[in-house]
């Protein structure tokens, strides 16, 4: 399976989202490419502290505006079970590309209705992209939820109006995350018991289910088991 974070907004979480992800299926004996689209290099550079520390982590590679191509990552993602690409914010090209491969895109979301009102114009590449390859399967995923608030509630009633379908997990606000990637690690290694960890762990499962229909195709995949 092929799993792009991506979106336009800079700061939601994409790549916390993709390296706890990442380093949750490695967990899970999965053969594992993250895949650092991001100039930034936040994935890389928390490979190199992972490394420094002798913690186990996936292949980490940078890939940008031509992983799509044939040589690029439909080669190099083939010894892999999965790949998980963190894609820049803004690099509209790079995401294009990103999602002319992924079998899953996922949009992290922040809980205000102003994070949904931001989410237009990831949608409007969304919709290009969909337009091309109707098989592409899109969530939202909430993150950097606080409590139980009202607002998280207004966001989903909002977030449903953008005619993507939202991931049943939600993400909270939570410090750890940010600790687990100093630390080298995915945040279900560094604090497993940790509300954080318990809801990448449901996250993951969610995507397996996923999988499982992706290597399955006649089976009914989620669109059809909506009908
Ligand atoms: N669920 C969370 N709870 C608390 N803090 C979080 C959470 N997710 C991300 N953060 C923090 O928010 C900041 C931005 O996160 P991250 O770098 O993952 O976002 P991003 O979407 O990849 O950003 P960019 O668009 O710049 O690449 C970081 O400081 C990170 O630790
Ligand atoms: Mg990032």
């Amino acid at each position: 399976m092929i799993v792009a974070l991506t979106g336009q907004k800079g700061g939601v979480g994409k790549s916390t989202l993709a390296i706890c992800i990442a380093a949750e299926l490695l967990a899970r004996r999965h053969k594992v490419l993250l895949v650092d689209a991001d100039p930034q290099g936040t994935a890389r550079t928390w490979a190199e502290v992972a490394a420094e520390l002798g913690q186990p982590l996936p292949s980490v590679v940078s890939m940008g505006a031509t992983m799509h191509r044939p040589e690029q990552l439909p080669t190099v993602g083939q010894g892999y079970d999965d790949v998980v690409i963190d894609c820049p914010p803004r690099h509209g090209d790079i995401q294009r590309s990103a999602l002319m491969v992924a079998d899953v895109a996922l949009l992290p979301c922040g809980p205000s209705s102003a994070d949904a009102w931001a989410l237009a114009a990831s949608i409007d590449l969304i919709n290009e992209a969909r337009s091309l390859r109707p098989e592409l399967e899109v969530r939202i995923v909430i993150t950097r939820k606080q409590g139980r608030t009202a607002l998280g509630r207004s966001a989903r009633e909002e977030l449903t109006k953008s005619g993507i379908d939202l991931m049943k997990t939600e993400i909270g606000y939570r410090v750890a995350f940010a600790e687990s990637l100093g630390a080298g690690l995915g945040v279900t290694a560094y604090a497993p018991r940790d509300a954080a960890a318990s809801e990448t762990r449901a996250l993951v499962s969610e995507l397996l289910l996923w999988e499982r229909r992706l290597a399955a195709p006649e089976a009914p995949g989620p669109k059809a088991a909506r009908r």
